[in-house]
């Protein structure tokens, strides 16, 4: 009885024994010949990706827009999925499986910084010309955007409502919410291990925003003490630093985009625009890592 072969097993067109095969009967050259839909385009699901930018006015800049746009929510949900990795890997006291979260998301977030590129160029004549377009839609509005804000501690109920009348979207956010965020989980690791972090910071309300406190500062100063290449904490704090700078270079480069194109108008999202945006870019993420170095 002929079995179906399993994916990825052997019989499998995808199955390394097979490949090898094909190649041979191939002559080393790419198969050029299938009975159904490119492969590629199946699994990745290239014509559905290929069929969501939709300009709503004739102005080519728009393309660009929507393309940045659907880059960076596509970079948001990878950078959230190697984030709360990280954070269940602090949970569970594993700091090599953390850095190697944080270090891939890393790599990430420099190609999201970099994806402002896209829209490097946008003047704000090209930008007035479908800018109405947008009606009420704002970045702001991302909710892939506002899971990295709550991990990194900017607690937020409030910001919680533009997505009322999604209820999965919603429910999903009041859970990232009431959860630890990333350094909250790194700061009850160091806790753990002995060092001086304030109860109060290792226990809390956690919907609450993290704000700065002088004993964790002290406590990351101890872990900044030995700098022998062996302290992994060392290392942890260092690449929670890394991801922070990320943060504040994406929120800038925002920032300059926003002046760029349009200067000081208030948002689409109901904000006055740059003075609101700015003041977001001011904020330091993971405080007492910039802080401490102060003291030293
Ligand atoms: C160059 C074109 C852009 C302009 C002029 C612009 C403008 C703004 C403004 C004024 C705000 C403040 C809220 C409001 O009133 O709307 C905002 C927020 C935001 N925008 Fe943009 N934006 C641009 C491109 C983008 C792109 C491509 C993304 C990618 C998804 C994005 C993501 C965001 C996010 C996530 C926020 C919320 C920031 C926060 O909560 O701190 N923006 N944007």
């Amino acid at each position: 009885m002929a079995t179906t072969p399993v994916p990825g097993g052997p019989g499998h067109p995808g199955h390394a024994n097979d490949r090898a095969d094909r190649a041979a009967r191939n002559g080393g050259r790419p198969t050029l010949a299938f009975d159904r839909a490119a492969p590629y385009v199946d699994y990745g699901a290239i014509d559905t990706l290929l069929s969501l930018q939709r300009p709503r006015t004739a102005e080519p800049a728009e393309t660009s827009f929507i393309i940045a746009t659907q880059v960076m929510e596509l970079l948001f949900t990878l950078i959230r999925q190697h984030w709360e990795a990280a954070r269940d890997a602090l949970d569970a006291d594993d700091v090599p499986a953390a850095l190697a979260g944080l270090r891939r998301a890393i790599y990430a977030q420099d190609v999201l910084v970099s994806s402002w590129d896209l829209v490097a160029t946008l003047t704000p004549t090209e930008f007035g010309r479908f800018r109405d377009a947008l009606g009420e839609a704002s970045g702001f509005q991302s909710y892939t955007y506002r899971h990295l804000e709550f991990l990194l501690g900017n607690k937020s109920a409030a910001l919680i409502g533009p997505h009322r009348a999604a209820p999965q979207v919603r429910a999903d956010l009041e859970r990232a919410l009431a959860a630890p965020g990333l350094y909250d989980a790194a700061l009850r690791l160091l806790h753990r291990r002995g060092y001086p972090v304030p109860a109060g910071q290792v226990e809390r309300d956690w919907s609450r925003p993290y704000s700065a406190h002088p004993g964790v500062e002290r406590a990351w100063a101890e872990v900044y003490a030995d700098d022998r290449p062996g302290n992994t904490l060392l290392a942890l704090a260092e690449a929670l630093l890394d991801t922070a700078e990320r943060v504040t270079r994406w929120r800038h480069r925002h920032l300059m985009a926003v002046k760029r194109s349009m200067g000081a108008k208030p948002g689409t999202g109901g904000s006055s625009g740059l003075e609101w945006l700015a003041k977001n870019t001011e904020q330091d993420v993971f405080p007492e890592l910039w802080s401490l170095r102060t003291g030293i």
